[in-house]
């Protein structure tokens, strides 16, 4: 690794980089490979200059510290990747329009409950498309016990997608009619949620990793375009812990490059390619 950094970059070491891999792992379960040191220093230089170190070396001594405990989630949300759109893979949405909203419906008019989950919603743009897809075909719901519970381990994208506010750009990918249903202008060209939408998510810090504060199962579970920064082990366990957290019947929905291997099923059984039904 090359060690020659300009004056105003910080020093980063090999032993620096298997630092932050380990600590990526322990923390979050993010695993990078060795081959990843250049987009680990890409990523959290900026932070290590901002809290005024010069080198890798004395930041992750900081973070380390017991008074650098607060340093560490700044540094995990360095490491994540948040790229995410509004209806991505849009297959999935309409599955869940198709499928399982209806169930919902029936279910929740019949005095019981509808929860669906984001497992990793980065900014946001995953479970508010969950919540207008529920509203497209169950425009009530809002009046029933509907929630789709929003969750990442990053909390500064969980508090802008709890905000709900968006640039004109970053929503191009919702559907026109949708977008005057569900959204209002507010400002300096920002779109914002608005209206009885707003009642179905709820925005936590959680990280899938650990141990999880949720009661109750879920009739669709959205972990998409997360495990591809996980080891398998780490992988297979998720896999269990989710399929444990469906209703039977409840489906599980994937990344497009992701599977859940045939070893961890879990009572999981395949019905399209990204797509996942617990059959018991
Ligand atoms: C690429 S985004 C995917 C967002 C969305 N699911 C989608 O498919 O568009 C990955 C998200 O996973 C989150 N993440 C990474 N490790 C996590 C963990 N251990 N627990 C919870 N979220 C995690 C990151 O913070 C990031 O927001």
């Amino acid at each position: 690794m090359n060690n020659m950094r300009l004056a105003s970059e910080p020093d980063f070491t090999d032993a620096d980089f298997q630092r932050v891999r380990r600590i990526a792992q322990e923390e979050a379960g993010i695993h990078f490979p060795e081959s990843k040191s250049t987009l680990v220093y890409s990523r959290v230089s900026r932070r290590v200059r901002e809290m005024g170190h010069t080198s890798f070396r004395s930041y992750l001594d900081y973070v380390q510290s017991p008074a650098g405990r607060g340093e560490m989630e700044n540094l995990i949300c360095a490491l994540t990747t948040n790229v995410t759109n509004f209806f991505r893979e849009k297959n999935h949405f309409t599955h869940l329009e198709e499928v399982v909203i209806p169930n919902i419906a029936a279910t929740v008019r019949a005095g019981g409950r509808g929860r669906l989950w984001s497992a990793a919603c980065s900014t946001g743009q995953e479970p508010w498309s969950m919540a207008m897809s529920v509203m497209s075909v169950f425009p009530d719901a809002a009046n029933h016990d509907v929630r789709v519970l929003a969750t990442d381990i990053n909390g500064q994208v969980v508090a802008q997608a709890a905000s709900g506010i968006y640039t004109e750009e970053e929503t191009e990918a919702i559907p026109a009619g949708k977008k005057s249903q569900f959204m209002t202008p507010c400002g300096q060209g920002n779109l914002r949620f608005s209206g009885n939408i707003c009642r179905l998510p709820a925005f936590r810090v959680l990280n899938l990793n650990a141990n999880w504060p949720i009661r109750g199962t879920f009739s669709a579970i959205f972990c998409r375009n997360v495990v591809i920064y996980f080891d398998e082990e780490t992988r297979e366990n998720l896999w269990r812990r989710l399929a444990d957290r469906l209703d039977p019947g409840g489906f599980l929905y994937v990344g497009h490059s992701e599977r859940v291997v045939s070893r961890s099923q879990c009572g999981l059984e395949q019905v399209a390619p990204t797509i996942y039904r617990k059959v018991y």
